[in-house]
């Protein structure tokens, strides 16, 4: 019997999605509401000294103008939870809070609000809002901001002690390396417009229809601001239309949309623009990793050492793991890491698909690379010799599954990496310059507490229930992939609802955690409602099952049945019937084994690219790419795949075409819009191959899952780089690799 996990099928919910039923944020049709439109500081720091909005307030079907002297004082109270919230600003004590005061912290920031009727007249209202500003100095360009670098002030987010005794190993090292390699800012830019509509339903009760990845998370910063209970605020976010980390946070513009509904007295809808997206939610830091090595003649690594800084803003300290896939990824006695951030006058940045990992490993993966062409050693051994296949070095514990080994061999020779010249400048096609890449890939795998309820009817089918959002990765089907699997039912018998505060708890769609965390609980909450259906039938003189132990059946076809005697069983539907049972329902808190920590559990991957580069115009296109990845247990092979092409795709921007720029004077950004800030689209696609490899890591969960949404992204950019190198000889570590840079 063929189970529905590893099963290629078709997105249950892309029906609704190709025929306009899936409601997005921006869809939200709340009766009565009317619009938002923010009004942003041109200021990049500073002080707002007076607003006049006496024009705008006349304007047609304008219903109100929030700034900082009419808006409401918001609570901003409570105890803990700095990790929703943000620390605290060490000017000012405090958090940011919108429209509380008159401080400027960076170009972009909300400084109004306007509320009309129509989304146009918001528009217009909001371009004739006046904002008069006592402008500080400020600094948008990290090599100015350099000197306030400082590590992070939670003891926990620095970098871990050095092992072994780095400065003596890189002195005697007859192989060395130094470099450094810079990622720009860059933004998420989601198609979907991030949108909030505000519903108040009295004093303190406030429904939120919002593009986020964390519907609990909304809920309970909302509550926070506003000083209500949690649960008086619902968040409903059925359907995301991408983030890739930028919604893990409640920006202030979900503040602003409740905060213009209140004034009002009105449903609001506040639909950002994409040049306000650049600004009202965070952006990947702009990254400078340092990277030296040293290895033996044999290529035996002697020595790594990489000393990370990112910007983060003036008012907020934004980390992310930028060194820790340095200190595993290979096997070296003698290691070194530290961590810098770089405050500026910027909008704090966030998580973008693999935050930390990716900048990191493509440091990482291109100083490889750089000192396997030193060596003379080819790049694939270079990186087979020095990584540990049985544990983490770092920590010393085992992994929880690592196939990577099985990711190269079969990389290699399913990309035909042999064919491969090693000399840089020596494979042409026609007039254009061919180049190979390789870069290894890594994720951890996360997961986390999350509960999950299920509904089996009477009728066979059955329901299950998370809060978790879908942010267009394919949760809706995975998860009923696994509940089909557990209950034994057909996938057309679950029907899944997500994304509703009223549903049970899930954490953040971030980290690649969900299918592990929700997945699980599901799981669970599955094997809960058959052990209650089985408990009906074993004491049932009149049920085939009677007496039947939990270990001793099995589910499939909507029947449970004696393992290994089909004919010694019966359906849900005539056991529920018997029993005068609509439902049985299951509910479960999956909590995480503490064993689990034992090992180190990470997704692992093996990136080939080939490029073709134009040698009169530096256009370089990647040709060819392929994605090897131990991602654990695949539960649908064709979601899967479109995750590892979005990763590339995605990454493909991140090497060639993606940079947020700053125009230093004004502290703002100049490319605030998809013409100018180039993310990869199809014409850029290459040849795109997919492998999978058996990595099922049984430990961090029951049903042995790995993240795979985001270690999808890392390790492209250095396989392109690579790529380019080998085609061009010409190495480039500040990214994006541009033809300016190349000629
Ligand atoms: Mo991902 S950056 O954790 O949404």
């Amino acid at each position: 019997m063929s189970s529905a996990i590893g099963q290629p099928v078709a997105r249950i919910d892309g029906h609704a999605k190709v025929t306009g039923q899936a409601k997005y944020g921006m869809d939200a049709a709340v009766p009565g509401a009317v619009h938002a439109h923010l009004v942003t500081s041109t200021a990049a720091r500073g002080r707002v000294t007076g607003i006049d909005a006496a024009e705008a307030e006349r304007a047609p079907g304008v219903l109100a103008v929030v700034t900082a002297a009419n808006a409401p004082k918001l609570a901003y109270g409570g105890e803990g939870g700095e990790e929703l919230r943000g620390p605290i600003d060490p000017d000012t004590g405090r958090h940011l809070r919108l429209l509380q005061d008159d401080l400027v912290r960076f170009q972009g920031q909300i400084v109004a609000v306007a509320v009309a009727e129509t989304r146009e007249q918001a528009e217009h209202a909001a371009r004739l809002v006046r904002v008069r500003y006592a402008p500080e100095p400020h600094v948008t360009d990290l090599s100015e901001a350099m000197s306030g670098a400082h590590e992070p002030s939670a003891e926990a987010k620095r970098a871990k002690p050095a092992r072994g005794d780095p400065e003596a190993a890189y002195d005697a090292a007859p192989i060395k390396l130094d470099a450094l390699y810079v990622v720009p800012a860059e933004h998420n830019n989601p198609i979907a417009l991030v949108s909030t509509t505000a519903d108040w339903d009295g004093p303190d009760r406030l429904t939120l229809h919002d593009t986020t990845q964390w519907t609990h998370g909304v809920q309970e910063h909302v509550a926070w601001v506003f000083g209500l209970a949690p649960e008086s605020v619902h968040v409903i976010a059925p359907f995301t239309g991408g983030a890739f980390g930028c919604t893990l946070r409640t920006w202030p513009h979900v503040i602003a949309a409740a905060m213009a509904a209140k004034v009002v007295g009105r449903p609001v809808k506040l639909t950002l623009t994409r040049a306000q997206i650049f600004t009202a939610v965070g952006h990947r830091p702009e990254t400078r990793n340092r990277i030296r090595l040293a290895a033996d003649r044999s290529g035996k690594l002697a020595l790594i050492e990489h000393d990370a800084l990112h910007s983060t803003s003036r008012y907020e300290e934004f980390t992310e793991s930028e060194t820790n896939a340095t200190r595993f990824l290979y096997a070296c006695p003698n290691v070194s890491t530290s961590y810098r951030i770089v405050p500026m006058d910027v909008q704090t940045p966030t998580w973008m698909r693999a935050p930390g990992e990716n900048t990191n490993v493509f440091a990482l993966e291109c100083a490889m690379d750089e000192l396997a062409h030193r060596l003379g050693i080819d790049p694939v051994e270079l990186r087979l010799l020095n990584h540990d296949f049985e544990r983490d070095p770092d920590d010393g514990r085992p992994w929880a599954s690592n196939a990577l080994r099985e990711c190269y061999v079969r990389g290699a020779e399913a990309f035909g990496w042999s064919l491969r010249t090693p000399e840089p400048r020596s494979m042409r096609a026609g007039r254009m310059l061919v180049g190979y890449g390789v870069a290894a890939a890594t994720y951890p795998t996360n997961r986390m507490p999350a509960s999950a309820a299920i509904t089996l009817f009477a009728d066979g089918s059955a329901e299950v229930r998370s809060a978790s959002t879908d942010i267009g990765v394919g949760t809706y089907t995975a998860l009923a992939q696994i509940a089909a699997d557990a209950l034994g039912l057909a996938m057309g018998k679950v029907r899944v609802r997500l994304g509703d505060t009223s549903l049970p708890r899930a954490p953040m769609q971030g980290g690649s955690n969900i299918t592990a965390s929700v997945g699980s609980a599901v799981h669970a909450a599955c094997l809960d409602v058959r052990r209650q259906v089985l408990a009906l039938a074993r004491g049932d003189g009149n049920s085939p099952l009677t007496g039947a132990a939990d270990g001793q059946v099995q589910a499939v076809g909507g029947r449970l049945f004696l393992a290994g005697n089909d004919s010694r069983g019966e359906s849900y539907a005539d056991i529920l019937e018997r029993h005068g049972r609509a439902s049985v329902e299951g509910q479960t808190d999956a909590q995480l084994d503490p064993e689990s920590k034992r090992y180190s559990a990470h997704a692992f991957g093996v990136r080939f690219a080939e490029v073709r580069v134009d040698p009169a115009t530096g256009v370089v296109h990647v040709h060819r790419f392929l994605s090897v990845t131990d991602g654990g247990r695949i539960i649908n092979p064709r979601q899967a795949r479109s995750q590892m092409m979005g990763g590339m795709m995605m990454s493909i921007g991140m090497a060639l075409s993606e940079a947020t720029t700053f125009d230093r004077r004004y502290g703002r950004i100049t490319n605030a819009n998809l013409a100018d800030y180039a993310v990869a689209v199809h014409a850029d696609a290459p040849e795109f191959e997919c492998i999978f490899v058996e990595g099922e890591d049984r430990h961090t969960t029951p049903l042995g899952l790995k993240g795979i949404g985001e270690v999808a992204a890392v390790g492209v950019a250095p396989a392109i780089a690579n790529a380019v190198f080998h085609a061009t000889g010409k190495r480039l570590r500040d990214l994006p690799i541009t033809p300016e840079k190349l000629l």
